[in-house]
């Protein structure tokens, strides 16, 4: 499916844009699936906050075991300064994670089109394992900034090489927090390192390298209409800004690694019970 072409601009730019990859209907279902999820959410009993600012604190037991579970996050910007609730539930959820391949069958499906292991296939993978997704809402008005960051600080394998699939549901652009990537930008160092002490149940982003992020000039938006498919290196810093419009911005996302590179202990994603998901 990829030209030679393509598989040569992944390499050299550390991304690369399929538009309108998927049918309009496949990712219907996800959205409609991910609806069904948040109806049956109890959201008085769970009032886990999804925030990546204030360097990853407060990340929890709840946060953890979304490792091989579904589980809902809210909106910074859904609760008051009391934490009362200020938007309905399909509102107020900034994501749902992170075994969601496992667990739904809607989106196990969804990740079982052959589309995604051709792919990962074609650009290097031998046996690509689907570690995590995640359905992003991307709220109205509060659908909250994404700071830059590189997902290989969060899913550390040896040697590195997780790989993001990240799919619009929603039409994506500048004004409902489009995805932002700095091309070539995979060939800078790790930043930051997110590492989990399991005897305290802790984690904490540590600096690695104090290579500055990238400027405002070296962002490109990723401006693309639902159904496209963005793959990128677990290295190419990216942000997302704040939803400051009217519309969401519902996307999908999966992060795989291969199979032969060891999964590192500190990271905060463990699948001892569910195990291996081949693409
Ligand atoms: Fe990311």
């Amino acid at each position: 499916m990829l030209s030679s072409r393509q598989v040569q601009q992944y390499a050299e730019q550390g991304c690369l844009v399929l538009e309108a990859a998927i049918n309009q209907s496949e990712v219907e279902l996800l959205k409609q699936a991910a609806l069904a999820i948040v109806e049956n959410f109890d959201i008085n009993n769970q009032r886990s906050v999804f925030s990546t600012g204030d360097r990853d604190r407060g990340r929890d037991d709840y946060f953890f075991d979304s490792a091989e579970n579904i589980h809902c996050f809210l909106e910074e910007g859904a609760l008051d300064e009391h934490g009362a609730l200020q938007k309905p539930a399909d509102l107020a959820i900034n994501k749902i994670g992170h075994a969601l391949h496992d667990l739904d069958p809607v989106f196990k499906a969804f990740c079982e089109l052959p589309l995604f292991g051709r792919l990962l296939r074609e650009i290097g993978y031998a046996c690509p394992l689907l570690w995590q997704t995640m359905y992003i809402f991307k709220q109205p008005h509060i659908g909250g900034e994404v700071r830059w960051h590189q997902d290989g600080s969060y899913l550390i394998s040896d040697p590195p090489g997780v790989t993001g699939i990240w799919v619009a549901v929603e039409d994506a652009d500048r004004n409902n927090g489009c995805l932002w990537v700095q091309p070539r930008g995979q060939q800078s160092p790790l930043r930051e390192i997110y590492e989990v002490d399991w005897i305290k149940r802790q984690g904490s982003l540590r600096i690695l390298d104090s290579t500055p992020w990238p400027q405002t000039h070296e962002a490109v938006a990723v401006e693309v209409p639902a159904g496209s498919v963005v793959i990128f290196h677990d290295h190419m810093p990216h942000y997302s800004s704040q939803n400051f419009s009217d519309k969401s911005r519902h996307a999908f996302t999966m992060h795989v690694a291969e199979k032969s590179a060891n999964w590192s202990n500190s990271n905060w994603l463990q699948r001892p019970v569910l195990g291996n998901f081949e693409l």
